[in-house]
């Protein structure tokens, strides 16, 4: 279970960010300046250094990867006891089977503008909310229990590349990603080539 749900999902998170930095070459700089920022202030990658808030916009843009492509398309949930829905007439019953479409709800316009773009500046005014106006890893008894774990190791390696390396779109990276029908989660038909080069 911890290497299905830990390695696929920390590994496809990592490559649509680097794909996306690629495609946007404005946001990939404004994330090297916070990494690079950070390596200067604290002299390593350390724990402290990448929990402190004021490097936020590495989790900004984590949240905004994890919304255009979520590990999972939809969360379930079986019903342990009758609930009413509080101010509706809906009674969950015992028993019931609940999907909670959060693929759907991600690219919602009313809840996020302009869905199709990758913009971690939108979680600006939301890094204060209680975090339930989108679920990237669940929610509730069992919710993903790796999320500290995948966001520092993502962080981890997000900040080694990009103070290493500038992140470059290649003749064949696709505009835009085909989802495999047949896979488990969001995961791309295409492959993500991107060219690393090395910045002085
Ligand atoms: C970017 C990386 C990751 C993402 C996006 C992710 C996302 C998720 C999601 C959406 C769920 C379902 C939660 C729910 O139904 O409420 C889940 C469950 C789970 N995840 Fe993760 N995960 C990630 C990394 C990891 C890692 C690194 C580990 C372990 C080292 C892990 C272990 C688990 C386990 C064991 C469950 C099942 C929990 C349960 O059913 O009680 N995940 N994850």
């Amino acid at each position: 279970m911890f290497f299905i749900a830990g390695f696929v999902t920390t590994t496809l998170a990592l490559t649509h960010t680097l794909y996306e930095l690629a495609l946007n070459p404005e946001v990939q700089e404004k994330t090297r300046k916070v990494a690079q920022e950070m390596v200067n202030d604290y002299e390593e990658i350390s724990y402290e250094a990448l929990m402190d808030k004021k490097y936020a916009y590495m989790d900004m843009l984590l949240n905004e990867t994890h919304r255009k492509y979520p590990a999972l398309s939809y969360l379930d949930r079986a019903c342990t006891v009758d609930y009413k829905i509080p101010g509706t007439n809906y009674v969950l019953r015992k028993g019931d089977r609940i999907i909670i479409p959060t693929y759907g709800h991600n690219f919602d316009e009313n809840y996020f503008p302009n869905p199709e773009k990758y913009d971690p500046d939108r979680y600006l005014n939301r890094l204060n909310q209680d975090g339930l106006y989108f679920l990237p890893f669940g929610e509730g008894p069992r919710a993903c229990i790796g999320e500290r774990f995948a966001s520092l190791n993502l962080k981890v390696a997000l900040t080694n590349i990009l103070t290493n390396f500038s992140v470059e779109r290649l003749p064949d990276t696709p505009e835009k990603i085909t989802i495999n029908p047949k896979a488990f989660g969001i995961q791309p038909i295409e492959r993500l080539n991107v060219l690393f080069k090395p910045i002085k």
